[in-house]
């Protein structure tokens, strides 16, 4: 862990918030604990400073650990003071932003401090789909200090951060293994790796900057609409799309091109960027309107869908259709991927999340097929079937159950068949089905459009779509496979 440009607990809220505003809480809040020579030790704020404050002019409530007193560790009035704060924020319903720094459950306080803690998760799991919360990993994140970022929205880790249940010491113990923090833990393996971070910031000035970008897409809860900027770009048509999607179906190219020319000045917020890159996610504005952008990314593996890239997919799909912001999916899938690993990872259950997320989302859902819409890939990519609104296709995509050469090698008893045979199969597969015209006769495509028009057709049938309604049975909750 190095401490490159790092800053204070109080350094990071001053560039957090507008100037002035912090409005702190608790602030002489103090622990009781007297063992361990623990009446000795003064605790400024018990380690923790929270508070409400401005954003960008909108209200915030945030928390901000001190590594400088205990280790930022989280004992009773640490934590009492963090679970008021997130209680206040969803009372406002405002954001919660909280800023980590810690050691962990304080030790010397006991069962408390995990009670305490445990009522901080409680708190993060009732405002979780009712206020966006976000979290910054500045230093450690050790044992208990995980959980809190794990139950909210977003993460932000720095290149100075580490995130652990269980630390080197503990992990040499118990299987003799030699690790180091870096490695077992640090920005880079929960940006790429493990996927518990959906940022990786180079400073601590990098990661609130991150922050207050993010804010700039989501609302202040789950009842108002995310920010829209009246500058938004007019729709254009745009030529250039046509050449950004090659016509050969083998050939790659890089989505994040085409997703910077359909959004608003080719701005784009991507999600997760290191993990799972075989499918893109991330925040996009249309005509000033915020949407939440789905995409496969020819240049990974074909753009097929893995465990990894189902969890990205189904996550984000959850988090726009959580904050009300619509959903385009720009799809380009061959299928699933294949192979023993995936499928004894449980691509089965992984792969049922995106299901899940699509059909149970209830904001608006625009689907652009761009060149391969194959199989479950078609299914799972926002299809008309799980309640897409509005299907896009261009006039080379392929919408299919299978790949032509698949069902040949199916349907022809694979081998058996002449040459002539195969060919006049592959002919008549390619000229009955695997087009989106077929599609279109069916009404699972809307309209076969050219590239260029895939701005403007986005903004037009979005404009359309504000105020949708959705009936859903009533119940407790459903059950999402995990
Ligand atoms: C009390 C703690 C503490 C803790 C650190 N400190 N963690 N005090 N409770 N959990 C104190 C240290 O004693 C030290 O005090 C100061 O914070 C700075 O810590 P250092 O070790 O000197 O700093 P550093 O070398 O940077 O190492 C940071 C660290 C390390 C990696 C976080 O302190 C560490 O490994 N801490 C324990 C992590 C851990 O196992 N936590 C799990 C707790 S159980 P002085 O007075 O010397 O300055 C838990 C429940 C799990 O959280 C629940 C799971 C759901």
């Amino acid at each position: 862990m190095g401490t490159q440009g790092k800053l204070s607990a109080r350094e990071r809220l001053q560039i957090l918030l507008d100037p002035e505003s912090l409005v702190e809480t608790g602030v002489l809040g103090h622990h009781r604990a007297t063992a361990f020579g623990m009446q000795r030790v003064e605790a400024p704020g018990d380690g923790v400073i929270t508070g409400y404050g401005r954003l960008a002019g909108r209200t915030v409530c945030v928390a901000a650990e001190d590594f400088a007193v205990m280790g930022g560790s989280i004992g009773e009035m640490h934590a009492g003071k963090v679970s008021r704060i997130l209680e206040l924020a969803l009372r406002l319903g405002v954001p919660f932003i909280q800023l980590n720094e810690s050691g962990g459950a304080r030790i010397q306080e006991g069962v408390v401090a995990l009670d305490r803690l445990s009522e901080i998760f409680r708190q993060n799991t009732l405002a979780s789909g009712v206020i966006p919360q976000i979290s910054v990993v500045f230093g450690p994140a050790a044992g208990g200090a995980v959980y809190s970022p794990a139950l909210t929205d977003f993460t932000v880790m720095t290149r100075s951060a580490c995130m652990f249940v269980t630390g080197p010491d503990v992990i040499r113990t118990v299987t003799h293994e030699e690790v180091s923090f870096e490695d077992l833990g640090g920005g880079e393996v929960h940006n790429r790796q493990s996927g518990v971070a959906h940022f990786l910031a180079d400073d601590d000035r990098q990661a609130i900057a991150l922050v207050r970008e993010l804010l700039g897409y989501l609302p202040d809860n789950n009842a108002s609409e995310p920010p829209a900027v009246a500058s938004g770009e007019p729709p254009r048509p745009d030529e250039a799309l046509r050449d950004l999607i090659p016509r050969d179906h083998t050939r790659a190219y890089d989505i994040k091109q085409v997703i910077a020319r359909v959004s608003d000045a080719g701005q784009f917020l991507e999600i997760q960027a290191h993990f799972a890159p075989n499918v893109v996610v991330g925040f996009a504005r249309l005509r000033g309107r915020p949407v939440g952008v789905v995409a496969n990314q020819p240049r990974v593996m074909a753009g097929t869908l893995d465990v990894d890239a189902s969890d990205k997919a189904a996550r984000f799909v959850r988090t726009c259709d959580a904050f009300n912001l619509p959903l385009v999916t720009l799809v380009d899938i061959p299928g699933y991927l294949p192979g023993t690993d995936q499928e004894h990872r449980g691509l089965i259950r992984h792969g049922a999340k995106l299901l899940y997320a699509y059909a149970e989302a209830s904001v608006p859902k625009l689907t652009v097929i761009l060149r391969k819409a194959v199989g479950g890939g078609y299914i799972a990519m926002s299809s008309r079937g799980l309640g897409a609104d509005y299907v896009l296709a261009l006039p080379d995509a392929e919408v299919a159950v299978l790949g032509a050469e698949g069902a040949a090698n199916i349907l022809l008893k694979n081998g058996q068949a002449t040459p002539e045979d195969r060919e006049a199969f592959l002919r008549e597969y390619r000229e009955e089905l695997a087009h989106p015209y077929h599609a279109a006769r069916r009404g699972v495509v809307d309209d076969v459009i050219d590239a260029s028009e895939i701005r403007p057709r986005l903004i037009a049938a979005l404009e359309g779509l504000r105020g949708k309604t959705v009936d859903r049975p009533v119940k407790k909750h459903g059950n999402i496979p995990l």
